[in-house]
């Protein structure tokens, strides 16, 4: 069965919690973008108290590959404007706000977390954009209707990584552009990508080691040149 919180504190619970406890602040080399974001009273176990469904709170934190994608949307607006957008893998929604800032026509943000889709929502209106949320494994099936999908930092584990592989050559194949921010995870499909742009940014966990370089590629087809 899905998890859609009503075991926990359901959406309207979540987002109050969020709201609540996690601070508003400004996204390290993104000014453009304020997220709510944990800190150490944000007392994110009280929540997972609650929920016995609750995982780790990824869209709580700041990822290498999300900061260095959503620079480069901001940076680069023409690589998304005017298209319908699909940010993969959302988490707090940054890639896809970005993508949004950016002018984008239409951008869907999934994520398989329903506390996700409740921080999403909430950074979104934070940011006066247009999100539309999705909880859904989007992975598992055909590709939707979109001109780009956008991943931020959704290559750290191996089984995840092979089967969002597979669904990105199923993008390809419909014509949609893929576009990937990585700090060089190692599942990272590193024979398939052309990079792009390359920024220093801090990563999740990593904070006292400084920023680390983290790359924005192009997913190319296993038959390009
Ligand atoms: C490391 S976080 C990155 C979040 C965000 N893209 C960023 O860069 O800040 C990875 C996110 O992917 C989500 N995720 C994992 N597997 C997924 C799947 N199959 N479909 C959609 N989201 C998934 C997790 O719940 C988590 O929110």
């Amino acid at each position: 069965m899905s998890h859609n919180l009503e075991s926990g504190p359901g959406l309207d619970g979540a987002r109050q919690f969020i709201t609540t406890n996690l601070p508003i602040l400004p996204v390290p080399g993104i000014p453009e973008i304020r997220l709510h974001k944990a800190g150490p009273h944000s007392g994110l176990r009280h929540l997972a108290e609650r929920d016995p469904q609750f995982g780790s709170p990824y869209w709580a934190h700041y990822w290498g590959g999300g900061l260095v994608l959503a620079r480069y949307l901001l940076d680069r607006p023409e690589t998304v404007a005017c298209c319908r957008v699909l940010d993969l893998g959302a988490g707090s929604g940054i890639v896809g706000i970005a993508a949004a800032k950016a002018g984008a026509a239409d951008v869907h943000a999934a994520d398989i977390d329903p506390y996700a889709i409740a921080a999403i929502g909430l950074n979104a209106a934070l940011n006066d954009v247009a999100v539309q949320p999705v909880l859904s494994d989007l992975t598992t099936g055909e590709p939707p209707a979109v001109d780009v999908v956008c991943i931020g930092d959704l290559f750290y584990e191996a089984a995840l990584a092979k089967r969002v592989t597979a669904f990105l050559d199923r993008c390809l194949v419909q014509g949609t552009v893929v576009l990937i921010g990585d700090p060089w995870r190692a599942h990272l499909p590193a024979s398939r990508l052309r990079l792009l742009a390359e920024y220093a940014v801090p990563d999740f966990g990593e904070n006292a080691a400084g920023p680390r370089p983290s790359g924005v590629f192009a997913f190319e087809s296993s038959m390009s040149p």
